[in-house]
């Protein structure tokens, strides 16, 4: 069995709690033969400041480089609320991003069975509900330039943050949503504010291109408003939708609550196959922040990273049996009633970040 290099960052806050459950899961697979996976970690975000003055150093910049996926825990956090703006935690998941060239970011709204009822919305809203999220993740208003604060020298100052994004990068992303919708219900959603933005006009007009390869698919726009509208009213009208770095950043929060907690949604950060190889760089995420509302007390829900972990074996490793077997172990526990505390209902039982996680591996023995 062929060995593969995972680089490990679990970050700062929940990041480092929620990552223990996934060396867990690498080790109890490593052990049963079912992988080789040959694992290292780093540090990024806040805590990677704290000991190189930089969000993440360039010694394990490169180590994220060389391997053959990144799986991410979460950064950010009060402590490092005054550091200078290049150096905030934030700047080294931007800088993995960009570096590793990710520019799409798959993220999988779907509401397990048994946690219909954890959501906000009503059950029969959500019961059954598999969204797919395809956010552009290297671009526009993250990455623009200018990017700056002037002062006007009348006591005025000036922020500008830019939206940029060229038709190659639209066109790229249009093209994963349209492959991935293929393998599923071939309708996608392309959201953006064409009504007032110039990169919202061209943002259409090279979506409605690239559709004219892909003629099985159902390709409608919408407002990205409206999206936000619709995600809560009616969100299983949805199957893929395509939307720019910003949007995608908060239609993604919306649909994570449709499934019942923001911690439950993983993600996948993909770059372009390499011409040669074929192989993609990847980061593999999930859609939450570091928590600090609830970092060091055991109880944040792990579901999100080991998901997370799931989409690396599925995407990065083709190894789609295991991937399906760490889902279903998901639902299982999920159907046994385990929940930790921000998908709690009455009559299920409140488990740790670390009960949660054994409770997953132990499903797959
Ligand atoms: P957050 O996602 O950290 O938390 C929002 C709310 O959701 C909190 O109440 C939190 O307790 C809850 N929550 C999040 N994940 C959870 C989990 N796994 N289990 C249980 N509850 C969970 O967002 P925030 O509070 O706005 O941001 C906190 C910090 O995280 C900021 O510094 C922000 O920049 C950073 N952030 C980082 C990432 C990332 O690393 N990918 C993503 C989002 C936010
Ligand atoms: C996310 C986060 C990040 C983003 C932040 C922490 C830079 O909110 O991954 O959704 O805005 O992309
Ligand atoms: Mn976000």
């Amino acid at each position: 069995m062929a060995q593969h290099k995972l680089f490990l960052l679990p970050g700062d806050g929940i990041g480092t709690e929620i990552m223990a459950e996934v060396e867990k899961l690498i080790a109890h697979l490593n052990n049963t033969g079912a992988t080789d996976f040959a694992t290292e970690s780093g540090l990024v975000g806040g805590s990677a400041y704290d000991v190189h003055g930089a969000a993440i150093s360039e010694e394990d910049m490169e180590k994220a480089l060389a391997s053959d996926a990144v799986i991410f825990g979460a950064v950010g956090g009060p402590k490092w609320d005054n550091v200078p703006y290049e150096a905030r935690p934030e700047a080294g998941l931007l800088r993995l991003r960009k570096d590793l060239g990710l520019f799409a970011n798959l993220r999988p709204a779907i509401c397990y069975r048994a946690l219909a009822q954890a959501s906000s919305l009503k059950p029969e809203l959500v019961e059954g509900l598999d969204i797919l999220i395809v956010r552009e993740l290297t671009g526009g208003v993250y990455f623009g330039e200018p990017k700056e604060i002037t002062e006007l020298g009348n006591g005025q100052k000036r922020a500008v943050d830019t939206q940029v994004y060229e038709s190659y990068e639209i066109d790229r992303i249009a093209r994963v949503a349209f492959d991935l919708a293929m393998t599923r219900g071939k309708k996608v959603h392309s959201a953006d504010k064409k009504n007032v933005m110039k990169s919202g006009v061209l943002w259409d007009e090279v979506v409605r291109q690239a559709a004219s390869d892909y003629p099985e698919i159902e390709l409608q726009h919408i407002l990205a408003d409206n999206a936000a509208m619709q995600l809560v009213r009616t969100p299983k009208q949805f199957d893929v939708m395509v939307t720019d770095n910003l949007f995608g950043d908060i239609l993604s929060d919306v649909a994570a609550m449709l499934t019942g907690s923001l911690g439950m949604l993983p993600s996948a950060s993909l770059g372009a196959p390499d011409p040669q190889t074929g192989k993609r760089k990847a980061m593999y995420e999930p859609v939450h922040g570091s928590a600090p509302d609830i970092a060091g007390k055991a109880i944040a829900n792990p579901i999100a990273m080991i998901a997370s972990f799931a989409m690396a074996l599925r995407y990065s490793f083709d190894m789609i049996e295991l991937a399906d077997k760490v889902e279903k172990a998901i639902s299982d526990v999920l159907d046994d009633g385990l929940r930790t505390g921000d998908i709690m209902q009455t009559g299920c039982r409140q488990v740790t970040t670390s009960e949660m996680g054994d409770a997953i591996i132990a499903k797959l023995q």
